[in-house]
This record gives C-alpha cells, sequence and structure tokens, in this order.
C-alpha cells in the first residue's frame, strides 16, 4: 500500500484541473449567446446538412455565427462550406476559427487530421479534443455557436453537453422512417436525461418530388417526424423534402439556405426564422 502511495494522483489535483477548465471554457464562450446542439440517434439523416444550413440562414438574417464540427470519425462541415483546405491559425494561445465567406466562423476537427486518417480513439480521448477545442478557440462575440454531432448518443454529444454546462438546446432531425423515429426517440430521451432543452425536431428527407413528373414519392414514409414533434410535444421546425439540389450544394460548399431563388432554401430560411424566434423569446 504504502509502496505505490507516492505514484497515486491527488484528488485534490484531479479536482483544481476539472475547476480550471471548466473556468476556461467559460471564459473562451462568455460572449456566446446561445449554443444550439445538432442530434440524431441515425446516422446519414441530415444532420451536417441541417446544422450547415442552419447556421448559414442565421448568419443571413445577419445573427452572428460560429459552428463547430465534433464529429470526429466523420467530419464534414468543412467540406460542406467549401473550406477543406483552410488553414487554422493559432495566436498566443488561442486557435482563430476559419472565416467562411459568408461572415460565419467554423471550427472542425478536420483541420486536425489527415484526410485520410480513421480515428480510433476512446471515450476519453474524445472527450479531451472537445474540451480543447473549447478551451482554445477563440470565437469572439456570437449570437449562436451551432454544434454538429455524429450520430448517437454517445462520448461526443454528451461531452459537449457537459462541457458546455447549460446549452441553449438540441434540435433533433430524423427521417420519416419508423426505423429513424425509434432511432431518434433515444435522442429525446437522452435530452431528457442530460437536462437539455429540446428546441424542436426537423424531418428531413420528406418525400421526393420527381422534377420531370411532378410525382411525389415519400421514399422514407410520411410524416414520422410530424408525428415524433407531437408525441414529444415540441415544435416540428421543418419539413424539408429529398432534393436534388442538396447533395451537389452540399459538396460544392456553398449552402443552399443562401440561395433567395431556392424553395430548399426558403424551407431552411423559415426554420431558422422560427428557432431564432423560440430561442430569442428566452433571451
Ligand atoms: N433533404 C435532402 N435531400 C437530398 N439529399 C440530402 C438531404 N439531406 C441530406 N442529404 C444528403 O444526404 C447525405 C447525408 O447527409 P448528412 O451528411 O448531412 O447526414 P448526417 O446525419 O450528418 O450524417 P452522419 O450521421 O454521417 O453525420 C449527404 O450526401 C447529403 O448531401
Ligand atoms: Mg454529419
Amino acid at each position: 500500500m504504502g509502496a505505490n502511495k507516492g505514484n497515486a494522483k491527488d484528488p485534490a489535483d484531479h479536482f483544481n484541473k476539472e475547476v480550471d477548465d471548466r473556468l476556461a471554457i467559460l471564459d473562451r464562450l462568455e460572449k456566446v449567446k446561445h449554443t444550439v446542439v445538432v442530434l440524431s440517434g441515425k446516422g446519414g439523416v441530415g444532420k451536417s446538412t441541417v446544422a450547415v444550413n442552419l447556421a448559414a440562414a442565421l448568419a443571413d438574417a445577419g445573427r452572428k455565427v460560429g459552428i463547430m464540427d465534433i464529429d470526429i470519425h466523420g467530419p464534414s462541415v468543412p467540406r460542406m462550406f467549401g473550406m477543406s483546405d483552410a488553414q487554422v491559425e493559432a495566436v498566443g494561445g488561442s486557435i482563430i476559427p476559419v472565416d467562411t465567406m459568408w461572415g460565419l466562423k467554423m471550427m472542425s476537427i478536420a483541420f486536425f487530421l489527415k484526410k485520410t486518417d480513421a480515428v480510433i480513439w476512446r471515450g476519453p480521448l474524445k472527450m479531451g479534443v472537445i474540451k480543447q477545442f473549447l478551451k482554445d478557440v477563440e470565437w469572439g462575440e456570437l449570437d449562436y455557436l451551432i454544434v454538429d454531432c455524429p450520430p448517437g448518443t454517445g462520448d461526443e454529444p454528451l461531452s459537449i453537453v457537459q462541457l458546455l454546462g447549460s446549452p441553449t438546446g438540441a434540435v433533433v432531425v430524423t427521417t420519416p422512417q419508423d426505423v429513424a423515429v425509434d432511432a431518434v426517440r433515444r435522442s429525446i430521451t437522452f435530452c431528457e436525461q442530460v437536462k437539455l432543452p429540446l428546441l424542436g425536431v426537423v424531418e428531413n428527407m420528406a418525400g421526393f418530388v420527381c422534377p420531370e413528373c411532378g410525382a411525389k414519392v415519400d421514399i422514407f414514409g410520411e410524416n414520422g417526424g410530424k408525428k415524433l414533434a407531437e408525441e414529444v410535444g415540441t415544435e416540428l421546425l421543418a419539413s424539408i423534402p429529398l432534393s436534388v439540389e442538396l447533395t451537389p450544394r452540399c459538396d460544392g460548399g456553398r449552402p443552399v439556405a443562401l440561395d433567395r431563388e431556392s424553395p430548399i432554401g426558403e424551407i431552411y430560411r423559415r426554420m431558422a426564422e422560427k428557432l431564432d424566434g423560440k430561442v430569442a423569446g428566452k433571451d
């Protein structure tokens, strides 16, 4: 027993370090009014597309916006802003977020990884990286910091909620399909368990209108997100159809929410307006 004593970590040191980290995060985020976490229990339902277009639409409406991509295994936000090759600058002890062309600040784990890296990290390491992000990135004054999460309710969403302390809330994304809705229900339970207010549900990939004949096909079923929102007593922030416009826009790096001519862009702008109205009401 006695021989090990010298090697044992002092719990007081650990506690002090936790307190220091928490204070450093609070300091960095002092001028950030609202943090909104975009979540889904299911992969590939359009979280990143929704996060990017929500951020772009809020910026388009004159809000000061930052977006943080904490998808360690599959970061996609830089590509969706056409900034995959951006160089991150560090000044003093601060990491400066990348300025997109649309007056929106962005930071992603992707900037610290090689494009072909497969990240095999366990929970504590992921938590460490997210903590570092929050401690070191100088966001400055923001109305909104939008956080794009990987699918599920694992280490990353849990870390971000714990580290942020009291985020403004979560936007939960689903497709109308029962399989997705079942998984997304778990995200809502997660929100309840970690006391993260639910700001609303976004139903994505809701129907496809054939550009040739105009027929509507409900490829992933119908109204699943709407019913889920009703069931849990929250707002359906948007129902976004499957659109041939979206993938080239995402890959091409210009969020469709910035396109005034696009009906899909209009849906994203109305979604942002609804969320802004809801959150601003809490100011
Ligand atoms: N409404 C839509 N219409 C057509 N394509 C869409 C739509 N929404 C998203 N997509 C496309 O679906 C794919 C998945 O979208 P996205 O990467 O946003 O999902 P995700 O939930 O973030 O995925 P992951 O779980 O891997 O993080 C992308 O190719 C995107 O361009
Ligand atoms: Mg994603």
